[in-house]
């Protein structure tokens, strides 16, 4: 039996984690897999309403569950910072989750908008560091709102952080057992400290798998190569930052935020899966975004399980399904959310052991 709390959060969270869920319920009965549900409120509608984002006690809770289910945090009358800050990294930092794990994978029959390129093309998977650089919060004003201001935003590298995260990527390549090869993506040439350890933790490890490519590539190069060339990576890692911007790019090229997700990973704790879109204020309560990438989140969720043989099967109705839309943009599927999620339900098959 798996405890998974679900958060749908705001906007258009709510609608796609429903489609989500009735997958899952599918799945419970097509593989005999128990889930224990319970949903929790964390979002901007309660922040406006009690002030409240998320708290130590909240924390504590959710480190009884086996993984979180999350659908979107962010909500157009509240301050930018405050729940993203507030909610979405306090979870990330609080449960330790320091892999954000984003595949970036062209299903057959999807549109990318990069020419020529095919399905065999675009198939890597980003692991992206999820609890230092850029993102922990440190710095402050000095002379705030004077002439002579000063704002700092620190980047934070830890041994121990950067040496997790690149273990992580090479044992992933290792497990993928695709090209075999893992790309560092960073900017030495410029952060001569902070990615100089980067750079020679990468290195060091890399001694320990010999049977992976080590590969580099600067960041802003790699926005190119992304697009020229993306059937060079297996798998790329890099810094929060970094990684936070690469995989929006690599959302548009495996065909756009209606089908991209990812998974907030501590391998030995509670991780949380969310479709990487965000809330989407303009399609709220429309019935027209596209709960893809949610349903893939669900799907990573199980993989992470260890449920491999419903998590292919899902995969299997992922694709089937998305062949059938007309497109992977919201209001422009051919179908509504809800349709969308009968048909991948309608897919899932149990799979013969021969
Ligand atoms: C993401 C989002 C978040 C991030 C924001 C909402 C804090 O853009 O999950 O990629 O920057 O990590
Ligand atoms: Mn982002």
């Amino acid at each position: 039996m798996y405890r998974v709390a679900v958060i749908p959060g705001d906007g258009t969270g709510p609608e796609v984690i429903k489609e989500g869920l009735k997958i899952l319920n599918k799945i419970s009965s097509v593989f005999q897999i128990d889930f224990d549900f319970k949903e929790f409120d964390y979002g901007g509608h309660r922040y406006l309403k009690t002030g409240k984002t998320i708290s130590e006690e909240d924390i504590e809770e959710l480190k009884s569950y086996h993984a979180i289910y999350l659908g979107a945090i962010g909500h157009p009358d509240v301050k930018p910072g405050i729940l993203e800050k507030g909610i979405l990294l306090t979870l990330r930092f609080a449960l330790d989750q320091y892999i954000n794990l984003r595949p970036v994978k062209l299903y057959p029959n999807v549109e990318t908008p990069l020419a020529n390129k095919k399905p065999e093309d675009i198939d890597f998977v980003v692991v992206r560091e999820n609890t230092e650089g850029l993102y922990v919060g440190s710095g402050g004003f000095f002379k705030k709102g004077t002439k002579d201001e000063i704002a700092l935003q620190e980047m934070i590298n830890t041994r121990k952080g950067v040496e997790r995260c690149v273990r992580y990527a090479f044992e992933y390549a290792r497990k993928r057992n695709n090209a075999k090869k893992l790309t560092l993506c960073a900017k030495t040439n410029v952060l001569t400290y902070a990615h100089d350890l980067w750079d020679r933790t990468f290195h060091e490890v890399a001694e320990e798998y010999p049977d992976i490519k080590a590969d580099y590539a600067h960041v802003d190069a790699i926005t190119m190569w992304m697009v020229k060339n993306p059937e060079w990576f297996d798998v790329i890692v890099t810094t929060n930052m970094f990684g936070d911007i690469i995989t929006d790019l690599g959302a548009m090229i495996q065909g756009g935020m209606g089908v991209a997700a990812g998974g907030n990973i501590n391998p030995e704790g509670v991780s949380m899966f969310e479709p990487i879109g965000g809330s989407a204020p303009k399609y709220t309560g429309k019935n027209i975004i596209n709960p893809i990438a949610s349903i893939a989140a669900s799907q990573m969720m199980l993989d992470f399980f260890g449920e491999s043989k419903a998590a292919k099967s899902l995969e299997e109705a992922i694709i089937s399904t998305v062949g059938e839309l007309k497109s992977m943009s919201a209001g422009n599927m051919g179908y509504t959310t809800s349709e969308v999620g009968d048909l991948v339900a309608e897919k899932i098959r149990g799979i013969k052991i021969p």
